[in-house]
């Protein structure tokens, strides 16, 4: 019999701990039902929002890969490659909020015991912004969403007042989640960018405000390649490129320091880990840096013959988290979450080989 795969996140009960992230695969109510059907634990919608929204008139994301004939990244079709990563510039749903509502509400009828995340995004300028927060919180929450994700890390704003631009900015997080707080009494995630270098005081902030948990990683802000035959970017208009966001296996090991310094800094409150899973090793390793909740978009926009929403991935993470939990002995993730925190120390806490190492300090006379 396979094992239970239930597991409790911020207050919910999921299925399971598999979910898609805000992206493609959330973009629609089809595609969310159709994700529900095949077996996700919850998704958190694609991100909503009040401004307006015109995506660049071109490709808004590219696949790249690697062969081990011709090791070199790039997204033009060779034979016998594997996937490298994910590029993309897309905007936030185009699909206004008024649309948004009915769908979340058969969404919610539909599948009840799934967990139905809204990901909302409004600006930071003032007390305007801080009704969009809430009155974007508020119309989710009637709508029927469990709880809600802040998008404060999408990296290819134009507006400063949003997205990556502001999740530097301790005070803004504190507002933003005080005025969402104040809206809804739902479990709120603040998901921010990895491009932070105070990411620990950012999720403080968020904490402290009343955020139920920090989602990372959004992706990593980044530039296409360049083709030398061609002196063309792999994705570019008019010539033209700008900052967009690496996503999927390129982007694990960085994800997964983030996900272990927040979780080590405040062990005891909830994170929610993404970045590059592709199957049961990735999502282990959040898990053991202590995530409680994986995400999952590029490898699920990848799969063939799926619609991009990972039928065949969810059965297969399903599946061997099932196994392993048997072939060890453990009742749920619980059992060895948060197991590698103790492990990650400061570089002079590692044994050298002689005793003389004092850290790297020049001795004085
Ligand atoms: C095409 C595309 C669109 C995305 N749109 C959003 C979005 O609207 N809101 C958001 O919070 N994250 C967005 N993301 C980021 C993903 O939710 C996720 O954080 C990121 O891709 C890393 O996960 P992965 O390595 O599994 O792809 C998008 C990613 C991609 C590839």
């Amino acid at each position: 019999m396979p094992a239970d795969l239930t597991t409790h996140f911020t207050g919910l009960k999921f299925v399971n701990p598999f979910i898609l992230a805000s992206a493609p695969p959330t973009e629609s109510k089809r595609k969310i039902m159709k994700a529900f059907e095949a077996g996700w634990g919850g998704v958190v919608t694609k991100t909503i929002g009040l401004h307006p929204v015109e995506n660049v008139a071109g490709p808004k994301t590219i696949f790249q890969r690697v062969s081990e004939a011709k090791p070199y990244v790039s997204r033009n079709k060779r034979p016998d490659t594997v996937s490298h990563s994910s590029w993309n510039w897309e905007l936030i749903s185009d699909q206004p909020i008024d649309l948004w509502l009915p769908d979340l509400e058969e969404i919610k009828s539909s599948y009840p015991d799934r967990m139905l995340i809204a990901s909302i995004m409004a600006g930071a300028g003032g007390a305007r912004e801080m009704e969009n927060w809430k009155k974007l919180s508020t119309a989710c929450v009637d709508a029927g969403c469990d709880a809600l994700e802040l998008n404060l890390s999408c990296p290819h704003m134009d507006r400063k007042d949003m997205g990556a631009h502001i999740a530097n900015d301790e005070q803004i997080i504190t507002s933003i989640v005080t005025a969402v707080r104040s809206a809804v009494s739902v479990p709120i995630w603040v998901k921010l960018t990895p491009s932070n270098s105070a990411l620990v005081d950012g999720a403080a902030a968020a904490y402290a405000a009343g955020a139920s948990s920090i989602s990372l990683c959004n992706t990593f802000p980044s530039l296409p390649l360049m083709d030398p035959e061609t002196m063309k970017f792999e994705v570019e208009v008019d010539g033209l490129v700008t900052s967009g966001g690496l996503g999927g296996l390129a982007i694990l090991h960085q994800a997964l320091q983030r996900v272990s310094d927040i979780s080590r800094a405040f062990p005891d409150k909830e994170i929610s880990g993404i970045g590059g899973i592709r199957g049961f090793r990735e999502a282990f390793n959040f898990i053991v840096h202590g995530a409680g909740n994986l995400q999952v978009c590029t490898a699920a926009m990848e799969e063939k013959g799926s619609g991009g929403i990972g039928v065949k991935l969810i059965q297969e993470l399903n599946t061997d988290l099932s196994d392993y939990l048997e072939r060890k002995g453990y009742k749920s993730i619980e059992d060895f979450r948060g197991l590698a925190r103790q492990r990650i120390v400061e570089h002079s806490q590692v044994r050298r080989k002689s005793d003389a190492y004092n850290g790297g300090y020049v001795q004085s006379a």
